[in-house]
């Protein structure tokens, strides 16, 4: 058994252009789906496949994100002084989760230039990443499944999963080889964002990643990509390259996932997550039906 991995570094300085005006003055992981920011579903996550140690990379617009993990001392004495319990502990459950660190990126200079900025906290160990906006379902374990292979195989790994043709030119898309495991595959190329039509498979990669220390000399090194950014994705193309460190693995999952920096994915997880609900379901199923039911053919 190699050293558990015991950090998660979670992105979330990009600019969320995609979500404007909603964006202007509030980072998009801070953005409700049903009732919860989104990144608190992704800090569930990490703290479910036992990682407490949370390092999240912000940009301008961070005092949201940290005023919710942080105690919220006034609103704790008033709804106290109701004897509001249950509404005291959806107060608390974000402060209590995990041990919560912050480094600022600056320039949002891409998403290799934030995992960068984890190395002095990080340290010599492998650890996770995990995208602020995108959620995967608690259902569908994934982070576990890839912090498993990491630890038999000694690799980076990468989840993928299977998209649409028309839609591979909004991800960074893989070409695999097979191995002897069914949900497992060795990452042989990678390019981001391929131009329309020319993607090399349907394998995309999606938010969530665990790396090797060895990672950070090669984003040292790594040069700016596609739009002046620096690319996580050019990094681990080295990664693919280098056998002696392991080289590269994906995990395909096939669970359900909600990339809720996206405006259309953003609705549908808020109205799938909360049809499943015992407060909420059993309501918006009823008024779901009713309502597609206007629409016609
Ligand atoms: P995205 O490409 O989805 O973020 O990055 P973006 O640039 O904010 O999105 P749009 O296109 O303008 O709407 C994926 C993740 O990486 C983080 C983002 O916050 C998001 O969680 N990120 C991206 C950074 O932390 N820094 C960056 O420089 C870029």
């Amino acid at each position: 058994m190699r050293h558990p991995v015991t950090k998660a570094v979670i992105p979330a300085a990009g600019l969320g252009t995609r979500f404007l005006p909603a964006t202007k003055a509030l980072p998009k992981e801070m953005l409700p789906v049903v009732d919860k920011p989104a990144i608190q579903y992704v800090v569930e996550e990490a703290v479910r496949a036992g990682i407490r140690d949370v390092l999240f990379v912000t940009g301008r617009n961070k005092n949201a994100l940290e005023n919710h993990f942080d105690r919220a001392t006034e609103l704790e004495m008033i709804l106290r002084r109701k004897g509001d319990e249950a509404k005291l502990l959806r107060v608390a459950e974000s402060t209590d989760l995990a041990n919560v660190h912050y480094v600022r990126q600056g320039d949002p200079k891409g998403l290799g230039h934030a995992v960068l900025r984890s190395k002095a906290h990080v340290g010599g160990d492998s650890f996770a990443v995990l995208l602020g906006d995108d959620i995967i379902d608690s259902r569908d374990p994934l982070l576990e499944r890839m912090l498993e292979v990491h630890d038999q195989r000694d690799t980076c790994v990468v989840a993928l999963m299977e998209v649409d043709t028309d839609q591979a030119h909004l991800y960074g898309i893989a070409t695999v080889d097979a191995t002897e495991e069914e949900d497992v595959v060795r990452v042989r190329g990678l390019v981001e964002k391929p131009e329309p039509g020319t993607a090399p498979s349907n394998l995309a990669i999606v938010g969530r990643y665990v790396l090797k220390p060895e990672i950070y000399p090669v984003l040292e090194q790594t040069a700016p990509g596609r739009g002046g950014e620096i690319q996580l994705t050019d990094a681990l193309l080295t990664m693919a390259d280098h056998h002696a460190q392991g080289g590269l693995h994906g995990v395909v999952f096939r669970g359900r996932r909600y990339d809720t920096g996206d405006r259309l994915d953003y609705i549908k997880a808020n109205v799938q997550l909360a049809v499943e609900r015992e407060d909420l379901g059993p309501g918006l199923r009823a008024w779901l039906k009713e309502f597609v039911g206007t629409f016609g053919d």
